[in-house]
């Protein structure tokens, strides 16, 4: 992966892209214990999708600021021009801080070396585009909040000061896009083993919140990769009007962790961990019914805390239970089909190739289903292009 940022002479910017997967958790992240470090209150484990279906494009351009004037940041997110949040703001002043000076060429292999005090005083255009809906549940903020860190991380010339340190920047984005740094499956280990170690060092905790790959043989992983379908079942919001959701996140897991008792209970007996470690056994065995029943009391456990929530908090809409049933009438002889569904109503189905036709068609008879996207386990997670 070439790291080097492309000079344009006329303009004098430097610029460089990169694309990255959505990745959906099938252990879910719900709950923070530090909110501006984005300290998860549970690990997390996920799938990250085929980025030739779903993916983040991010271009970020360094620009010269005219002299006597403060250095600008701009977003342009899907052709609109968009607000710059505080926390891409803190990502921003993180790798202007830790800016260790870049090179750059042009096309006629001119090369150019900036150092870090000249880095900060140019200002930013950030162009984003995703190829799927924003907000609307299809995490578009773990592909695009992964694409611009780790962008940014590239243009500055910050390297990583220790291993995984790229997926606490995605983090400090999102929490979920530090999982979309790798491909396969990806656990997002919370940091700590016990609360106390936050109160004693936050720091500390949020330089061991790192997400990885899953360690799996070659033989399990590639299984994997060969059987495993992907079913995307945007689903219409019917009254709602729009794909944005009404309760971003952010917000519903803060409510629910400060109201619902089931979530408590969640975490007091680290069901997620339980839960991670189960799957990762199944995952190695190739066991596709345990990892099906698993994946799927794990989505409903999200559902019901958010209903537990007080007041309750909630994502599905009819189509989206409609498609549950529809998944445990086919699960009738044996687990064929699984479904996740995250803070909004679109549905994700996982299904063994052998199965997809069934699985498929049963589906989309449905009425309320926009589409279904068909995809796959992504190899790679967020690179430079
Ligand atoms: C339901 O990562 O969007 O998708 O960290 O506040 O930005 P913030 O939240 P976000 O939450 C994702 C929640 C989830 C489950 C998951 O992806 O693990």
């Amino acid at each position: 992966m070439s790291a080097i940022p492309k000079y344009d002479r006329a303009t004098k910017s430097l610029s460089l892209t990169a694309t990255s997967p959505i990745n959906i958790a099938l252990v879910k992240y719900w709950g923070k214990v530090h909110e501006s470090l984005i300290i998860p209150a549970n690990s997390s484990l996920s799938i990250t999708i085929d980025q030739a279906d779903l993916c983040s494009k991010t271009k970020v351009e360094l620009i010269p600021t005219a002299e006597g004037t403060e250095p600008q940041v701009r977003l342009v997110l899907n052709g609109k021009e968009d607000k710059i949040t505080s926390r891409i703001r803190s990502i921003i002043d993180l790798m202007r801080e830790r800016t260790e000076g870049v090179r750059a060429h042009d096309d006629s292999g001119y090369t150019l070396t900036l150092d870090a005090s000249e880095l900060r005083t140019h200002s930013l255009l950030i162009t984003s585009e995703n190829n799927f809906a924003t907000a609307s549940g299809l995490a578009s903020s773990s592909s695009g909040l992964s694409c611009l860190a780790f962008v940014l991380s590239q243009l500055y010339g910050v390297p990583e000061s220790f291993p995984g340190e790229y997926t606490k920047f995605a983090r400090l984005g999102s929490g979920s896009a530090c999982r979309s740094l790798y491909g396969g499956f990806v656990q997002w280990h919370r940091g700590f083993q016990a609360i106390q170690e936050l109160t004693e060092d936050a720091a500390k905790v949020s330089d061991q919140s790192l997400a990885r790959a899953v360690e799996l043989s070659q033989e399990s992983m590639e299984w994997w990769y060969n059987n495993l379908s992907i079913l995307i079942c945007v689903v219409n919001p019917g009254d709602a009007q729009t794909y944005q959701k009404d309760v971003p996140s952010t917000d519903g897991m803060k409510i629910t962790l400060e109201t619902s008792e089931l979530m408590k209970l969640r975490l007091e007996a680290d069901l997620a961990q339980k839960h991670i470690d189960q799957l990762t056994g199944y995952l190695e065995a190739r066991d596709f019914p345990k990892f099906a029943e698993l994946t799927m009391k794990e989505s409903n456990q999200l559902h019901a805390v958010c209903l537990d929530t007080y007041p309750p908090i909630f994502y599905m809409n009819e189509t989206s239970r409609q498609i549950i049933k529809t998944a445990t009438k086919l699960n009738g002889q044996g687990n064929i089909v699984a479904y996740s569904i995250d803070a909004g109503f679109h549905v994700f189905l996982f299904t063994l190739k052998e199965d997809y036709v069934k699985v498929h068609e049963a589906m989309s008879v449905l009425p309320g289903i926009d589409q279904i996207i068909i995809t796959r386990i992504g190899r790679e997670g967020v690179k430079l292009i």
